[in-house]
């Protein structure tokens, strides 16, 4: 059945050879027509054609839906006195993970399966079409496989992070951690994952393990993305653009010459505004990365240590107040960004045949998004040409 929503007032569309010209191709006075899972037509409302149904969108913008490429959502627990430490004083340095690798551990399948569905129909309502879940909270063979497996139900892009902490049991014999990592359970994980990452920053995993780690994944069929620079410098950012891994992510503390190298590199750097906001980390400079070239995403990091958040709205208010992104290009990064750090390309823009993902905001302009910050304006979340 074909669907015309029809009076928009400001599309925006992530493809720059329509509208407006600009990075977001925004065609104002739109419509868009969608038949089963994909749009089948696009651009100014006066030339639509005819359709089985029609809606109404009373003169709001409608934007590609978010694509979160980062978050870890399978766990148990919460850590909201962690949290509370922190606003206090008390700094982050990753030792809480501990506590949720605990409670995920003693937590039951249906658990962990309610609180996922409950983060994901969180994420939805918040206009996410895209996400992408990690492991990382089980560190034992039977507990990563557990993760990935309860992730895939949900979502296509599950990734594989066996190498998020050396876990209490192994703190005497790191090595032996990292080789089960990259054997025995790289090998029970492997055809239920997509991409491979570790956690390569102070505290974690160093450079020379995460690159014996991703090059056993990537030998097992897996493509890299990393967490680094969330704590201080890494040299993970050079070995992710090294490995062309499709992300790195964090950089909160990359150098000039992290930048130059992802600049010259396939390698999309994903800001994660959350992580800073909840640990009171200073913000990454969103600008060094856009005017050097980097391709930027923006994501969530939903999880229960340092980013408790399923908000794209939020990151995207975040990143524009202080993190140096103009409104477009927060909305690109957490649209056609987050895709381009999943590798897709049926999502993050609106053209015909790409994925009927889309949101109708309760406003007329995506500048809204920054400009109303906590107010509930994602109005219609349409995914796969059905509404949510
Ligand atoms: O991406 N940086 C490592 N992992 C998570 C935090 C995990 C936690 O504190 O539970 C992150 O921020
Ligand atoms: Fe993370």
């Amino acid at each position: 059945m074909s669907v015309l929503y029809d009076d928009i007032g400001e599309l925006v569309t992530n493809d720059p050879a329509v509208g407006d010209g600009t990075t977001l191709g925004v065609v104002t006075d739109a419509a868009l027509v969608t038949d089963g899972d994909r749009i089948v037509w696009l651009g100014p409302k006066a030339g639509a054609p005819e359709a089985d149904q029609r809606v109404d969108c009373a003169d709001a913008s409608v934007l590609p839906g978010f694509v979160d490429s980062h978050a870890h959502l399978v766990f148990a627990g919460d850590r909201a006195a962690e949290f509370a430490a922190r606003m206090t004083g008390t700094p982050y340095d990753g030792g809480g993970i501990a506590t949720t690798v605990a409670a995920t551990r003693a937590a039951s399948d249906e658990a962990l399966t309610a609180n996922l569905t409950r983060l994901a129909n969180e994420l939805h309502r918040g206009g996410v079409t895209t996400f992408e879940t990690k492991s990382g909270y089980g560190l034992t063979t039977v507990d990563e496989l557990r993760s990935l497996v309860l992730g895939a139900r949900l979502t296509d892009e599950t990734t594989f992070l066996g190498a998020h902490v050396v876990p209490r049991e192994y703190q005497d014999d790191r090595d032996a951690y990292v080789r089960l990592v990259a054997g025995d359970m790289l090998d029970e994980c492997r055809e239920h994952a997509r991409w491979i990452d570790v956690f390569c920053d102070r505290g974690a995993f160093d450079v020379d393990e995460a690159r014996f780690i991703l090059a056993a994944g990537i030998e097992a069929g897996l493509t890299p993305r990393l967490h680094a620079a969330q704590l201080g410098p890494s040299a993970g950012i050079g070995l992710a653009v090294e490995l062309g891994a499709a992300s790195v992510d964090h950089c909160t503390y990359a150098t000039d010459a992290d930048v130059a190298a992802l600049a010259g590199g396939e390698t999309v750097a994903t800001l994660l505004p959350g992580a800073e906001f909840s640990t009171r980390a200073t913000w990454p400079d969103g600008r060094r990365f856009l005017d050097a070239g980097v391709t930027v995403a923006l994501a969530t990091d939903c999880n229960p240590g340092s980013s408790y958040t399923t908000s794209m709205a939020f990151c995207i208010a975040v990143a524009v107040r202080d993190m140096g992104f103009t409104p477009a290009e927060a909305v690109w990064s957490a649209t056609a960004g987050g895709a381009r750090a999943l590798r897709r390309d049926d999502v993050g823009v609106l053209a015909v045949g790409r994925r009927a993902d889309f949101i109708r905001l309760d406003a007329p302009s995506y500048i809204h998004l920054a400009y109303r910050p906590g107010v509930p304006i994602i109005g219609d979340v349409v995914r796969g040409g059905t509404r949510l």
